[in-house]
């Protein structure tokens, strides 16, 4: 099964920016949250397959303080994903945490939780690795 993946910079973005002044990021840039509570990327993934996935987020925080975000998956099941220090904004590192999806279209939506904003976010990428579960929803 291949990955699926997304770039930040070509996700929904409200209340952030793109950028590209930090190395090490993939595809054309990464997005810069707007440093406040709300701030938000919405990503959508096209699921081959219904089933538990990973969803791995690709960051930079190069701040000491977590920046977590809540995760919902088409507008539901919101789980809180913390994104702690990096050591610098050229260092990125990844958080993976477990989702179910269903097959086709999921929009995934990571929104800062704290005053702080999200994290740099530079892509999100989904592995299947449940049983594939192709019933009509
Ligand atoms: C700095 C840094 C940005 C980062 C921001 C932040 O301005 O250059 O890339 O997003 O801090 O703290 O959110």
């Amino acid at each position: 099964v291949p990955a699926l993946e997304q770039e930040a910079e070509d996700a929904t973005i409200s209340q952030g920016v793109v950028e590209s002044n930090w190395a090490g990021f993939s595809g054309r840039g990464f997005v810069n949250y707007d440093n406040v509570i709300g701030s938000s990327v919405e990503y959508v993934i096209n699921a081959e397959s219904g089933g538990e996935h990973d969803l791995t987020f690709r960051y930079a925080n190069g701040t000491t303080t977590d920046r977590p975000v809540s995760v919902t998956v088409d507008g539901a099941a919101a789980q809180t994903v913390s994104f702690p220090g990096t050591g610098a904004w050229t260092t990125w590192q990844t958080r993976t945490l477990k989702v179910v999806l269903h097959a086709g279209a999921n929009r995934i939506k990571a929104t800062a939780t704290t005053a702080n904003g999200g994290p740099n976010a530079d892509k999100l990428t989904a592995v299947l690795v449940g049983p594939p579960d192709n019933e009509a929803p």
